[in-house]
């Protein structure tokens, strides 16, 4: 018996059935290790649907009679964790060393792309958003796009109301007082800053030909999920989307070594960014 009750443990048959679905339906790939994370996070699907077992989950969506229950296993299986700032080093040397020489260039056009690729709850966009107004950019024409494989989560995002405790987490308090307004136990982010972010569904593993260019990509924590011939093709999709010059950010774990030859290495002390040739 797993979490609930009255839900058998999933067979391993089940178990290959669902993880080749989830990276056939994401990109996500689990290992054999991930029993428990499979079961812990698709029995509250199974309850709610008043479904038995994964014997009968595995059974509706082979025979394509899933209904809403593909993109809620998506949903449950794709890991959201982000915060305001996360990591804060790339943040800094945006604002230290990328941007200073950016804004120069662009002077006389007073316009700036910039693109949050598994944007998650809308933080990093929102970050960046904070960052270039403090910056003195509220009157350039700043375009910031948020993507993500979960409508759910870019729900939350466009709505850009955030629990007190999301809010502890990685935002200065001068942020928040500038920046948002109490709303009953949460906080709102203002207009001003919500409306230089457009959030839009987008699976990174779709071709990327209609996007950008842009001058900075954040795709960050995502690509780890993925494996390696996804990967190579999300980092060539990328590079074809920056303009000459522009700056692609990856999570502290994540690079481009081995899978992606055509960036340059550009290390900022501790943060390194992937420069477009
Ligand atoms: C761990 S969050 C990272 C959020 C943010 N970039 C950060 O570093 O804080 C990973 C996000 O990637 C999204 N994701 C997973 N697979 C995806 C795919 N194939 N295409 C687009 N987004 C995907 C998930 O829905 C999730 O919101």
């Amino acid at each position: 018996m797993i979490a609930g009750k009255l839900t058998p443990p999933i067979r391993l048959e089940d178990f290959h059935f669902l993880t080749d679905y989830i990276r056939r339906e994401s990109g996500i790939n689990l290992d054999d290790e991930k029993q428990y994370l499979v079961e812990a996070r698709l029995v509250p699907i199974l309850q709610a649907s008043h479904i038995e077992s994964f014997d009968l989950l595995c059974a509706k969506l082979r025979s394509g009679n899933g209904g809403p229950l593909q993109q809620q296993i998506v949903e449950a299986m794709t890991t959201h964790e982000t915060l305001f700032f996360r990591d804060s080093a790339p943040f800094d040397a945006l604002k230290t060393h990328i941007l200073p020489p950016l804004i120069e260039q662009r002077r006389s056009l007073k316009k700036l792309t910039f693109w949050s690729a598994a944007a998650s709850s809308g933080q990093e966009a929102y970050s960046l958003a904070m960052l270039l107004l403090e910056m003195g950019l509220g009157d350039w024409n700043i375009k910031i796009l948020g993507t993500d494989l979960s409508e759910k989560i870019l729900d939350k995002a466009r709505e850009g109301r955030y629990l007190q405790i999301e809010v502890n987490r990685g935002l200065p308090a001068s942020y928040l007082v500038k920046y948002f307004e109490r709303c009953g136990f949460d906080w709102q982010l203002r207009e001003r800053v919500r409306k230089m972010v457009h959030f839009e569904k987008f699976d990174l593993r779709q071709s990327m030909r209609t996007k950008g260019p842009f001058d900075v990509i954040f795709c960050r924590n995502v690509l780890i999920y993925f494996d390696i011939e996804t990967k190579k093709k999300i980092l060539t999709e990328l590079r074809g989307t920056l303009f000459s010059g522009g700056y692609l950010c990856l999570g502290g774990t994540e690079s481009t070594l081995n899978l992606n030859d055509q960036f340059k290495r550009v290390a900022f002390g501790r943060p390194v960014f992937y420069q477009a040739p």
